[in-house]
This record gives structure tokens, sequence and C-alpha cells, in this order.
């Protein structure tokens, strides 16, 4: 087992061990104290995954309480299936002490997250991420929530998980659409980061055919970077808002389609909105370089048909609930691995940046 293992400095720390082929019996016994045990995972994971998982944990010492099965889907972000997860726990006896344990993509590491934040007022919590972007982003830095009619993730906490283990041969499985969404977000922090990381995104093809070298190296490099930004300003109250690149635009589109266009191919689009941009505010041009990099992961490089008023008014109302102020603010990228982020955009240049990048 080839592992990789990286502590997120914060007090108190956790570690998140990736690798192909994990002994997560293993893991669990060298990381944590066996205790009462709830398996989260969803109708696509569970079936293919979930029973390896529960014997891990059986082998480790752990009393397996549950599995809670919520239907694959952002849908089963709500809170109704918030509702359904705690009664279950409940229900299984599951106390103060115990743990849950999420298995799936970042809709069910979101979920379980928030109802372990908030179940007997906090239980514990490890995050077992098998989608790719899970992996390299949200099951990394403690952000937790669910969705409800008003907007996405607008009830949720930060939680620091004790453990995130991830086996690169959950990725087998996963659907090709959905780890080139992946790939999205490992593009976006290689470019912010720069660097050998920036390098290592020469291996996005080689990671789209599932070659298991090139996930681990960039998953690695991923979880590497997201922590030391993550560890620098937890709470979000500065440069963490650089990870956001790409999702002014991205978040805009993806409401304005009514989530029919993927996150990652909402924030490609809005990456390459971002170089739009950049080349006319900053004078840097890295379209070229964002197009390259898209292509590479099977990304598109336009977004559907789409009325650009309406991604401009989805934006607005995103950013009065984050900012109040009047202009939009983006993270935009002086050159690859130097991101500004808070940089003041008006409506006009908006509008054409969205433009660029709308079919
Ligand atoms: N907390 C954070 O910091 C953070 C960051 C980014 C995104 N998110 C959230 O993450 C969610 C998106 O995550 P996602 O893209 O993982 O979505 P997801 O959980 O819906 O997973 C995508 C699809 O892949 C399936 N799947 C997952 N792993 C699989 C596997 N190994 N084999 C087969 N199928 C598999 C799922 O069942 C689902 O159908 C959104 O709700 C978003 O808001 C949270
Ligand atoms: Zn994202």
């Amino acid at each position: 087992m080839d592992l990789g293992r990286v502590e997120v400095p914060v007090a108190p720390p956790y570690p998140v061990v990736a690798g192909a082929g994990l002994d997560l019996a293993e893991i669990l016994s060298e990381e944590l104290e066996s205790g009462v045990a709830a398996i989260l995972t969803d109708s696509n994971v569970g079936p293919l995954h979930a029973p390896t998982v529960e014997r891990a944990l059986e082998n480790a010492g752990w009393r397996v309480a549950d599995v809670v099965e919520v239907p694959a889907g952002e849908p089963s972000k709500d809170l109704a299936a918030y509702a359904g997860v705690a009664g279950r726990l409940a229900r299984a006896g599951v106390t103060r002490d115990g743990t849950l344990f999420a298995l799936g993509g970042g809709v069910v590491g979101d979920l379980g997250g928030f109802v372990a934040a908030t179940f007997m007022r906090g239980i514990g919590f490890v995050a077992l991420p098998t989608s790719l972007l899970a992996m390299v982003d949200s099951s990394v830095g403690g952000k937790v929530g669910i969705d409800i009619p008003e907007g996405k993730n607008l009830v949720g906490s930060f939680l620091r998980p004790r453990l995130v283990a991830a086996d690169l041969d959950w990725l087998q499985t996963l659907p090709r659409r959905e780890l080139s969404g992946g790939l999205a977000e490992v593009i976006k922090m290689g470019l912010l980061s720069g660097g050998e990381y920036f390098d290592d995104l020469s291996r996005l093809g080689a990671a789209l055919a599932r070659d298991s070298d090139a996930l681990r190296a960039l998953i690695l490099a991923s979880i590497r970077f997201k922590a030391r930004v993550v560890a620098e300003d937890e709470l979000e109250a500065g440069r963490r808002a650089i990870l956001n690149y790409g999702h002014t635009i991205g978040h805009g589109l993806e409401t304005a389609t009514g989530y029919a266009l993927p996150h990652g191919e909402a924030v490609s689009a809005g990456m390459l909105a971002a170089a739009h941009l950049a080349r006319e505010r900053l004078g840097t041009d890295l379209v070229a370089l964002h197009e390259g990099l898209l292509s590479s992961a099977d990304l598109p490089l336009q977004a559907p048909a789409v009325e650009i008023e309406k991604v401009l008014a989805a934006m607005d109302r995103d950013k009065k609930r984050r900012t109040g102020d009047a202009r939009h603010r983006f993270v935009l990228l002086e050159d690859v691995g130097r991101p500004v982020w808070g940089v003041p955009v008006d409506e006009g240049e908006a509008r054409r940046a969205i433009g660029a990048v709308v079919a």
C-alpha cells in the first residue's frame, strides 16, 4: 500500500490519508480508538463500497450500529434528509461518543458532517470521500452543511473530522464526467499554487484515464495545497477566499441553468471567464493556458446558451449574501501561483467576461 498522509495543521490537527488499495482497518486502528459507528452513504456508492467499509470497521473493533443510505444526488442535501439521518442514528442508539462515517461524494460528506456537528450537539466524524471532488476539495477544510429552498449551502457549520481516508481504488467506479468535474478543482488549485503542483497538471490526461500514479500525485498535491490554505485561514476571514477562483461566475451559471450544468463544468467556464477578466484588468494573458488545461481534462470551454442577465442576477444574489457590497468581488490570477482576491469588478466587465464563455 503506497500511502500518502497529510496533516491538516489546525487545532486539533487531523490526518488525511489517501492511497490505492487502502487498508482501512489498519488505518482506523492506527489513527482512532474504536467505538460505536454509523455509516452514511448514497444509493450509488452504498451497494458498491459500503460492505467492504463495514467489514473494515468491524475488523478494527468498531460496532456498526446502522448503515444509512440516502438517494444519490444534491437533493439529498436537504432538511428532510437531515431529519431522516438524525432519526436513524437516534433509533440505532448512537450516543454522544459515537462516530459517523460519511462514505460518498461531497453530498454525503456535507450532509453527514452537518448531522455529526449537530446530533447530540456533536458526535465524531470521519470522512471517507469516494468522488474525486470530495477527495481533493470538500472533505478537507471542515465546511459542512445542507441546502434550503432559498439557496445552496445556506445552513451549515464548521466541523473538524477526526480522520479523512480515501481509497483511490474507489475512483474506478466513478463515472467519467464526475472525474472530469473533480479535475476542474484540481486545475483550480494547481493554477493557484503554481510550482511543482502546477507542473503536475501535465498529468491531467493520464488522471482522466485513471492512471493511478497520476491520480495519486494530483490528489495528494491538492490535499496538501488545500490543507495549507485552510490552516492559514480556517474560517475564511481572508486568503481562503482564493479557493473560490472560477466560482463567482461558476455559481451564477449553475443557478441560471437550474443546476443542469454540473458544478465542475460551471467552474471551468468560470475560470476561463476569470482569465478573460484578468487579461482585461491585469494585462496577464492566461486564456490559452486555461483552455489547454481544461481540454486535457475533457472539460468544456463554453457553458451552454444561457441568458447573461440571468447569470448576473444570480451573481448579484450570491454577492449580497456574501458581502452586501455593490460590486462583484473576484479572485483573479496575476500569474500562475499569484492569485489576488477581492478584486472589485463592475457589472459591464462581468457581463463581458460571461459573454466570452457562454455559447
Ligand atoms: N464542504 C466543502 O468544502 C465543499 C467543497 C466543494 C463542494 N462541496 C459540495 O460537494 C457536493 C458535490 O460533491 P460531488 O461532486 O462529490 O457530488 P456527489 O456527492 O453528488 O457525487 C457525484 C456523483 O458520483 C457518485 N459517486 C461518488 N463516488 C462514487 C464512486 N466511487 N463510484 C460511483 N459513483 C460515485 C455519487 O453517487 C453521485 O451520483 C456539492 O453539494 C457541493 O456543495 C462542498
Ligand atoms: Zn467547487
